[in-house]
């Protein structure tokens, strides 16, 4: 029962004999009851007291109903109590005005009294569920926000287990030519002082036999052969780690708020060299092939960092399956039947999308798996390997930031392709 609680209602007219049988009605009915005899007196006494309910009279003097109820719904005090207009039977037009103005609903006079409780009563109820209703909406949105910053922090910690790895392989590539520009180094510096040694030996007027001596101690010929050789791979070397910080550069673009125009193919292989350690041949597998096959695009509109990270994660899974696919595979048979990354990338036939094409040679994707890959948390991988995040932002940055698309195509066992669509410019999306 609503009036358990003893909820108060507020009376407002200036008619005391409706008042007074309304009054006795509803204290018999068991509610509290307050009656206030016009708007000006209503207002003033909400001002400290909030009852559960208003029956409120539209004909008085001074403020009217109508007014009254506007300005309770003016204010944030009393806006959400309820509010039941009192209107005389043939007042058709006051009852819909009534209702525009916020109140839930009119009783009409001469009272019915049944009527009236079950009215009151109806409101209360649903007054209570739409609290309950807020507070639930409340509970929810504030769990929303929780999950919503324990995702952050998965990602924040993915992010980082994924930056340190990539700055092991970074790592990695620059020292490779850095140890070959040094070794090389050593051998430019001997030649460069066995030739010093030799010219001091002309300018001091030394025997042609002396001369011929110390030619054939610093093997002279080999060294001529030789020492520009050497000096052409140190500037390969350095050319290379040269190519690597541009490509960090391109990769580790910060983005801007609006999006700007960027050719993807630079992005596809700046993000290639970066995995470039975890493509090349090891102990346990061969190198895996990449093939490029680059249709001539124009630059794209898009936030260059996030179609990176697209590049990544789509890469880095295919890396992952072709390594699950070489599990109890050997190196012959590997060899016999390699892997493969291919890349392909087509301007769309209305010339308004591109298509980017990423496809590999491992072992695909089951059929009943196929429509959950693109959840978050979804992941096949063990512990450690994989969140199961990096197509859920791949999908996030590729339709939400992007209005694109992707798909995923795959046959079991043969290997798995993902399809981008991305519009040119925002004139497409
Ligand atoms: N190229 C692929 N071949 C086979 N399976 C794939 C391929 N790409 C994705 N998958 C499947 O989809 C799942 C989800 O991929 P997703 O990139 O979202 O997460 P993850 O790689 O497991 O973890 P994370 O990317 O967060 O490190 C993977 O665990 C894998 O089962
Ligand atoms: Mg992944």
């Amino acid at each position: 029962m609503v009036n358990d609680k003893q909820n108060l209602i507020m009376i407002v007219d200036d008619n005391p004999t409706n008042a007074k049988v309304l009054f006795e009605f509803l204290q018999a009915s068991g509610f509290r009851v307050l009656v206030a005899k016009s708007g000006e007196s209503a207002l003033e006494k909400l001002q400290v007291v909030s009852p559960d309910l208003i029956l409120l009279d539209v004909m008085m003097p001074g403020i009217d109903g109508f007014e009254t109820c506007r300005r309770l719904k003016e204010n944030k005090a009393t806006q959400d109590i309820p509010v039941i207009f009192m209107t005389a039977l043939s007042d058709v037009v006051d009852k819909v005005k009534g209702l525009t103005l916020g109140a839930v609903d009119y009783i009409t006079k001469p009272f019915q009294p049944e009527d009236v409780r079950a009215r009151i009563n109806l409101h209360l109820k649903l007054c209570q569920l739409n609290q309950k209703l807020e507070q639930r909406a409340a509970e929810l949105t504030a769990t929303v926000e929780q999950l919503k910053q324990s995702q952050q922090r998965l990602v924040q910690s993915e992010k980082m287990s994924s930056l340190g790895q990539l700055v092991a392989g970074i790592a990695h590539e620059i020292n490779n030519p850095t140890s070959f520009v040094q070794g090389n180094l050593t051998y430019a510096q001997k030649y460069m002082q066995d030739l010093i040694d030799h010219i001091h030996l002309y300018k001091n007027q030394a025997s042609a036999t002396e001369i011929a001596q110390h030619a054939a101690k610093i093997d002279f010929e080999y060294l001529l052969k030789d020492f520009p050789h050497i000096l052409h791979s140190m500037q390969e070397g350095i050319e290379r780690i040269g190519d690597i910080s541009n490509s960090l550069r391109t990769f580790a673009r910060a983005d801007n708020m609006v999006k700007i125009p960027f050719n993807i193919h630079d992005g596809i292989d700046s993000t290639i060299l970066i995995l470039k350690h975890r493509l090349k041949a090891s102990n346990t597998h061969p190198a895996i092939e990449i093939i490029r096959d680059y249709d001539d695009l124009p630059e794209v509109e898009c936030f260059p960092g996030q179609l990176n990270q697209v590049f990544m994660n789509l890469l880095t899974n295919a890396i992952d399956a072709l390594e699950e696919s070489n599990v109890g595979r050997s190196y012959k048979e590997i060899i016999a039947n390699p892997n493969f990354i291919k890349i392909k990338t087509k301007l769309n036939e209305d010339e308004n999308n591109i298509l980017i094409m990423i496809k590999d040679n491992g072992l695909g994707i089951p059929e009943e798996i196929k429509s959950q890959i693109f959840d978050h948390l979804f992941t096949t991988k063990v512990v450690g390997k994989g969140t199961g995040l990096g197509l859920a932002i791949t999908q996030q940055i590729i339709v939400e930031k992007h209005g694109g698309s992707i798909e995923v195509n795959s046959i079991p066992g043969e290997g798995a392709e993902f399809v981008i669509t991305l519009p040119i410019d925002d004139e497409f999306r």
